[in-house]
């Protein structure tokens, strides 16, 4: 049964959060990376830390040992480590929609942790269902499944959509994954186009199987499968949902259910990982399982001093309360982490991009800020200028990944793997060049020597120097992974999952609920028949006049 989650302070009712403060405006401003690692020789000891899977060094981050000692304080004042044992023992922490949050018992072993029978029950009947499509998969005989169409959106796509890519290197090869999740019509046309009806398989995936973009593309689908001589939707179509009664008016028999404990942003674990599964195998997907819980434990039970989630979330308030920071760049240097920062907008803004906490009090400090990325090195030919040299401070995110993921590619050649090798010692040593630059900038005097005799003839050569300079002490911090396997991915988001409830936690919010995108749900459901008919009456006079231009041809 679940209880009532115990008291704590939010973090501005306590004495530590004054002195937090009152360190920002004494020092916050004036800290310089480059000062701070001159004054102290172990600066990164000190400020590196191991976890499961993930070593972090925050030794560029803005902060010295007076802000962790401070951060520590609010830590243990905002009882966090308590506010942690409520969400993992299954207490009532999502109030508003009074409900347990649970993602963690997805991953515990059998017979540990609430709810594992039934965790287990339906994770047992998808893996089996797993290996029977496996085993088929890629053949040529109708039914033999090629391609797999995941349909759903938000928490019921990002998931699978971010981890299929990011560990190609173990994906079935007979298997084709697709992600179909924008209402626009494009999306799930251009998937169409390659499929063959006989060969595929339908993933709806949601977790209400009620979301309109889902629902419209679960139908279009379905006709689509029809109307090119499909049949036996009962193979071809599956639903991985809370509303197992939902998906059987819709046609579709098979099902693999979880719970409302389980966040829309926290269900790769559950059968909305089925394209996962589907792509691992059972035995991967329940390492990636494993190294979620290896995190759970390290979050679980390492002393807030050497408790990674509890360091990153607590940078991260430091960085958006203590220094005013409202952006974060991620940028993995790895190309099958590509979807990466996608999938970390919606587990950090949606949780997080709140401002009333619990109690419905607004809160008088800031919260979430924007988190954006690309992967490296994409990201250094686009917007890396502004980061450099822009006038906002924006801490960056470094994933760095040891062993390359092109290393088991079959069809490459010894020889071709030696180069890409070489390419990945460029990716890296990419990576870390940023950092450093980002730290030690340029003064206008070392631009200044740089500057060829001939440089930008009409232009005096200080200005050209001023334009060369870099500020420096620009903040980042680095993750770094051995090599990119399930386990490895799994502890990975799981540590990004308990960075977002330490840092929820911490500002009072329910990071738990998503309110703020039921408005435009249902505004849109009011103005979907004026679009068909037209009747703009009692409208605002933007959406009236846009609503007349849209039914207008060439009214653009
Ligand atoms: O857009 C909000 C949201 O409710 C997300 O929280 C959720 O992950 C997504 O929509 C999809 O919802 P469902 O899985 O119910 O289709």
């Amino acid at each position: 049964m679940s209880s009532a989650p115990s008291r704590a302070p939010r973090c501005d009712q306590t004495v530590a959060w004054q002195a937090l403060m009152g360190h920002a405006q004494a020092h916050g401003r004036s800290m310089d990376l480059r000062a701070l690692f001159a004054d102290d020789p172990q600066r990164v000891q000190r400020l590196g830390l191991a976890a499961p899977e993930v070593f972090a060094d925050l030794s560029r981050a803005h902060w010295d040992m007076a802000t962790h000692k401070h951060l520590l304080d609010l830590a243990r004042e905002c009882r966090l480590e308590a506010q942690r044992d409520d969400m993992l023992r299954g207490a009532c922490i999502n109030g508003t929609e009074g409900r347990q949050v649970l993602h963690t018992a997805l991953r515990a072993p059998q017979g540990q942790g609430p709810h594992s029978q039934a965790v287990h029950e339906v994770l047992e009947a998808m893996l089996a269902y797993v290996e029977g499509v496996r085993a088929r998969a890629g053949g040529t005989q109708p039914g033999d499944i090629r391609d797999v169409v995941n349909i759903g959106i938000g928490g019921s796509d990002l998931g699978p959509q971010m981890v299929v890519p990011a560990l190609e290197a173990f994906v079935h090869p007979g298997l084709n994954f697709h992600f179909v999740s924008n209402v626009d019509g494009q999306d799930l046309a251009s998937v169409l186009r390659k499929l063959r009806p006989e060969h595929t398989l339908f993933i709806i995936a949601s977790k209400t199987f009620t979301t309109q973009e889902t629902m419209a593309n679960a139908h279009a689908a379905r006709q689509w499968f029809v109307e090119h001589g499909g049949h036996d939707v009962a193979h071809h179509f599956v639903a991985t949902t809370t509303n197992v009664e939902g998906a059987r008016a819709f046609g579709i028999s098979t099902t693999f259910g979880f719970w409302d404990w389980v966040g829309g942003r926290f269900s790769m674990w559950s059968s909305i990982g089925l394209p996962i599964a589907l792509a691992l195998g059972a035995e991967q997907f329940r390492a990636m399982l494993a190294g979620a819980h290896a995190m759970d434990q390290h979050f679980a039970q390492a002393p807030l001093e050497s408790n990674l989630p509890m360091w990153l979330g607590l940078l991260d308030v430091w960085y958006r309360n203590g220094l005013g920071y409202s952006s974060r760049c991620v940028s993995p240097y790895h190309h099958g982490l590509r979807r990466l920062p996608a999938y970390l907008q919606q587990l950090v803004m949606e949780s997080n991009g709140k401002s009333v906490d619990m109690a419905g009090q607004s809160l008088p400090y800031a919260t979430c800020g924007v988190w954006w990325g690309e992967p490296g090195t994409n990201g250094q030919h686009a917007f890396f200028q502004m980061l450099h040299q822009g006038t906002d401070v924006i801490p960056v995110e470094f994933l760095l990944v040891r062993r390359p993921s092109h290393r088991d590619a079959a069809h490459l050649s010894p020889a071709l793997k030696a180069l890409l090798d070489e390419q990945h010692d460029k990716l890296l040593a990419n990576g870390l060049a940023q950092a450093q630059a980002l730290m030690w900038g340029k003064s206008t005097e070392q631009a200044r020597t740089e500057l060829a005799p001939t440089a930008g003839a009409d232009v005096p050569p200080e200005v050209i120097a001023r334009h060369r300079t870099f500020p420096g002490n620009r903040p980042s911090t680095t993750l770094l992974l051995d090599e990119v396997t399930p386990h490895a991915l799994g502890a990975l988001v799981a540590l990004y999952e308990h960075r977002t409830f330490v840092a929820g936690a911490l500002w009072g919010i329910n990071s738990f609920d998503q309110w703020g995108v039921e408005l435009g749900k249902a505004m849109c459901k009011e103005l979907l028949p004026r679009m068909a008919d037209g009747d703009v009456r009692d409208l605002d006079p933007a959406t009236a006049a846009m609503i007349c231009r849209l039914r207008t041809p060439g009214g653009a």
